[in-house]
Parts: structure tokens; sequence; C-alpha cells
């Protein structure tokens, strides 16, 4: 299979950082730009940490654009608890090498799929800002894309942020309702935070072996979850730190890691007793299906895909692909 072309939006913190690792350092994916928004810190942040995460990945060749620095309707409540003050486990990483663009992400989401269409496949790592407040401007963009593949929510009402809401649905719920309301089954897969804490936890045991892969991706994906691993232990309980958006990326480059999907009707909640809440309707007078859930994952092939894409020694830097036409105003 030829590496799938592929536009990332992201909040850019540490599990995010390894999800860029495997688009753009396992050979599966073909990233033709990023686009940041504001979610798990403050944009500027993020935009660093995917510079300084394709730079790991030996990819400075991808665009980064930077997006909306707020949710739509609310103040930006960030997740700097969990990941670190700089997303990424304040280990000192140095600054990139290089700046973002200057094309604002919305114009390079809403462009680049009229310049390929369905061709491109996007994945949404983070807050659905970017993503609604492109659709407000072109409200059939979800159909221009090959599919829509967004780390979001929770199929079994089991929070994170929240007791039964996920971050980045919770920390823009007017966004997520927007993007679920334009959304169709065949083109808008979710990858809840459900999976995540089944069939993506990074044990111990998977902490010792990440660490004694010993490649510098492999110590640089262990060292800035460090402060993962304490915020999951003391508030959700789980054996380890989860990896909510390397396995709907994973999902994303290889959807036969898929063991078990619904189609549904979801609506978000956005009051504020149960801000960011999935409305799944099952009923049988449920209004059509809008998304596709993904339920369960191969947890095996999952970790096996992350250790092989990290294990790997310092791939040269691959011919840059043609990058996407520069958009108006976008210095290069
Ligand atoms: O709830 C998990 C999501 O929130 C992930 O995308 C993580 O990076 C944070 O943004
Ligand atoms: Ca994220």
């Amino acid at each position: 299979m030829p590496p799938l072309p592929l536009i990332i939006d992201t909040d850019t913190g540490s599990d995010d950082a390894v999800a860029l690792l495997l688009a753009a350092a396992s050979g599966l994916g073909d990233v033709r730009a990023v686009t940041t928004v504001a979610g798990n810190v403050p944009l500027e942040t993020g935009t660093r940490n995917a510079l300084i995460s394709l730079e790991m990945a030996r990819r400075t060749d991808i665009p980064v654009h930077p997006g909306c620095a707020r949710p739509m309707a609310r103040p930006l409540s960030s997740a700097q608890h969990v990941h670190g003050e700089d997303g990424m486990g304040d280990i000192g990483l140095p600054d990139p090498g290089r700046l973002p663009e200057s094309g604002h992400a919305i114009d390079v989401l809403l462009a680049a799929p009229r310049e390929r269409p369905g061709e491109l496949t996007l994945v949404t790592l983070a807050p659905l800002t970017n993503i609604a407040a492109a659709l407000l401007r072109d409200p059939e963009l979800l159909t221009r894309y090959r599919h829509v593949y967004c780390m979001a929510g929770a199929a079994d009402l089991r929070g994170n942020v929240a007791p039964t809401a996920e971050f980045n649905v919770w920390a823009d719920p007017e966004a997520a309702r927007i993007v679920a309301q334009a959304a169709t089954p065949d083109k808008v897969t979710w990858i809840g935070w459900d999976v995540s804490r089944k069939d993506a936890v990074m044990t111990p045991a998977d902490q010792r072996h990440l660490e004694e892969i010993g490649t510098p991706l492999a110590t640089f994906a262990h060292r800035i979850n460090r402060t993962v691993a304490d915020s999951v232990r003391d508030v959700t309980g789980l054996p380890g730190y989860d990896l909510p958006d390397p396995v709907a990326m994973a999902v994303a480059l290889r959807p036969g890691l898929v063991t078990e999907a619904e189609r549904a009707y979801v609506e978000i909640a956005v009051g504020d007793e149960a801000r960011g809440q999935m409305i799944i309707d099952r009923r049988v007078c449920a209004p059509a299906p809008n998304l596709t859930l993904v339920r369960r994952v191969d947890a095996s092939g999952f970790k096996r895909l992350l250790f092989d894409t990290v294990a790997a020694p310092d791939a040269p830097a691959p011919d840059a692909p043609a990058p996407l036409s520069p958009l108006p105003g976008n210095s290069r």
C-alpha cells in the first residue's frame, strides 16, 4: 500500500507527539501538512511541540500551520496538569530549528481537499475548533476528504477530564457538536477514550520495553510521557499511561486494527453538568447514524506498530513529497 496522504490537526501534547511519529516515521503515512490548535497547551506551545516532534522524525519538510487559539464559545481549559507545563513532560526539550508557516490552519484545512478531492485523510487529535470553524465556511468540507478520523469522545461515557466526558470534546463541545452534525458514518470515524483506556495502555512492562529499545525516537516517546503516567494513576486509575492519539492515528494508518465498531446517531451535550458528553441514541426511532464509533482495537497489533516505528534506526529523511501548493501569504 502506498503511504496514506494525511493532514493532521493537533494540540501537540505528549501523546499527540507519539501519533506524529507514527504518521511521519512509520512509512505508512504521507503527511502533507500539520495544523495546530489550542487544547492540551496554548496554541503557541502546541505549535512548538509539533515542530519539535517532526524534527525528531527528521521530517522538517512537513509544513506546520497554527490555527485557533481558543475554543469557539469558551475560554481555553488546557491539560497542562496532565502533560506538563510545556505539554511534553517538562524534560527541557530544545527549541525547534524552524518556524511555523504563515498560512492559517483553517485555510489549509479548506484548501487542501479542494486541491486533491477525495485523496486526503484528515486525522484530528485535539479539540475540534479548527475543523468546526472551517465547516462554518464550507459545510461540505468533511465530504471532500477521503476519510476523517477523530480522537474524540468516550462512547462508554467513562470520561477522563470529567466523569462522562473526554477532553477533546469537553474542551470545545460546541465545535464537537458542529462536526458531529455535519458528519456521515461513511466519512467520519471517532476513536474515543474508551478505546485508549482498554487497548492502548502502556503498562510498566511496555514502558520498560520502550526504554530498552533505546533509539532516539523510543527514548523521546518514553520521556515526554512521564507526567501522564502520574496523572492517569491519580485520576482514572489506569495501570500505566494511555495513548489516545497514537491509537487513533494507528486506526487511520491501519484500519484493519479495528476489532469492534458501530454506527450510531450521536449528539454532544453542551450544558454545564453534562458538558462534552456523547448522547448516543440507539433506539429504533433514532435519526440515521452520523458517526462510525470504533469500540475496540487489536492492542498487541497497535503496540507492535508503535514499537517497530520507534525502533527504526535514524531513518534518512525521505525525499520531500511535493508539498501542498503554497497558500496566499504562506511564506516558506
Ligand atoms: O482525551 C484525550 C485527548 O485529550 C488527547 O488528544 C490528548 O492529547 C488530549 O488532547
Ligand atoms: Ca491531543
